[in-house]
């Protein structure tokens, strides 16, 4: 018995002295364990007389219990301070004042994605995110886009690589499969805002492989071209900041509307300088158009039901329109010098009220 009882302190004491829960483990082993001190009492019981056996069983469950009891109670507490070491390292007093002398802007993207929800947020229009990597399905088929049909070559695709089933994924080339997708999961009315980065294989003046678009659907039953049109012309305004900005909607083509246009806003063109107003020249600045029977069907929503209009606009082209920002790429340089010219203070979030890009 004596030896149990120092077998007994021992153990407690090294409980006691674990000073973490690595080291706390490592004594739980060695006591319980399958080759543990205790376990190994345990086995001895089989070679005494039944009187013994019985005692001495009766005190090692007591010890073991206790032993138990003695690892629980020190695993919480090591928990607990370590939680609040933690706790007490990461501390942010996010009460702290903004300071003016640290770095920090927003890059013009993040601005004119802002300013763009913050022109149709009023229009009641809810922003709406798809992913990245997208299916054949949502980012062509549905969108009544033809199997191979040219127009799924225009888009210089990314594809990922093929997978067992024979099918691939592949980067969004555009923000339209958020349309699909919003339909497929929303009961109309619908009207929703989805800004995104988008991926096509291509590279110069004009274009980057990943660039940024925003959608815009609208479903419900009695929505018409005129709705579309006046919605559109609302935006531009507002976007560019311009009094009396000619805006004039051209006939066009893109498979998932019906009747499509293009729209674009008057501009000038002298000495190599372009100015956005009243002028002798035109600017393409968006897609848009009446969303095709095919594409309602392919989502879940009854054309003889439903009608609705979509657009897209690129996020790039109309921020270097509007901040005369000459050349694309370097949007995605991350040079800290043009984002100190180009970029914006991040407590002024555009406001209709206060105006969108002061
Ligand atoms: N997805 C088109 C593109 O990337 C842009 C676009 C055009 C979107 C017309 C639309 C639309 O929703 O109606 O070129």
């Amino acid at each position: 018995m004596d030896q149990l009882e120092q077998l007994r302190e021992e153990l407690l004491a090294e409980v006691a002295n674990a000073s973490d829960s690595v080291s706390l483990d490592a004594v739980r082993v060695s006591a319980l364990g399958k080759k543990g001190r205790v376990t190994a009492m345990m086995k001895g019981l089989g070679g005494m007389d039944p009187e013994a056996r019985k005692a001495t069983g009766q005190a090692l469950n007591v010890l073991k219990g206790e032993i138990s009891n003695a690892l629980e109670a020190r695993k919480t507490l090591l928990e607990e301070n370590e939680i609040s070491v933690r706790l007490a390292e990461e501390t942010i007093d996010v009460s702290l004042p903004v300071r003016p002398e640290q770095e920090g802007l927003l890059h013009p993207i993040s601005q004119t994605i802002e300013e763009v929800a913050e022109i149709f947020a009023p229009m009641g229009f809810e922003v709406a995110e798809g992913p990245d990597i997208e299916d054949d399905f949502h980012n062509f088929t549905a969108l009544n886009f033809p199997p191979d049909h040219p127009a799924r070559e225009m888009h210089d695709t990314f594809f990922l690589p093929l997978k067992e089933d024979g099918t691939r994924h592949l980067l969004r080339t555009h923000t339209s499969p958020v349309q699909v997708r919003v339909m497929q999961n929303t009961k109309p009315p619908i009207r929703i805002l989805a800004p995104g980065r988008t991926y096509r294989c291509d590279y110069d003046i004009t274009h980057t492989p990943m660039f940024h678009q925003v959608e815009g659907l609208v479903i419900d039953k009695a929505v018409h071209m005129g709705h579309l049109k006046s919605c559109i012309i609302e935006f531009v305004k507002a976007y560019f900041e311009v009094e009396n900005l000619p805006i004039r909607f051209r006939p066009s083509y893109f498979p998932f509307t019906e009747p499509s246009a293009e729209v674009d806003i008057g501009c000038s063109r002298e000495n190599g300088e372009l100015k956005i107003g009243a002028g002798a020249d035109w600017l393409e600045i968006l897609g848009c158009g009446m969303v095709h029977p095919n594409v309602l069907r392919s989502s879940g929503i009854d054309p003889d039901e439903y009608q609705g209009f979509a657009f897209g606009l690129g996020v790039e082209r109309i921020a270097m329109l509007k901040y005369g920002i000459p050349d694309l790429r370097t949007f995605f340089d991350s040079d800290l010098r043009w984002l100190r010219h180009y970029g914006f203070a991040a407590l002024d979030v555009p406001t209709l009220a206060g105006g969108l890009s002061r």
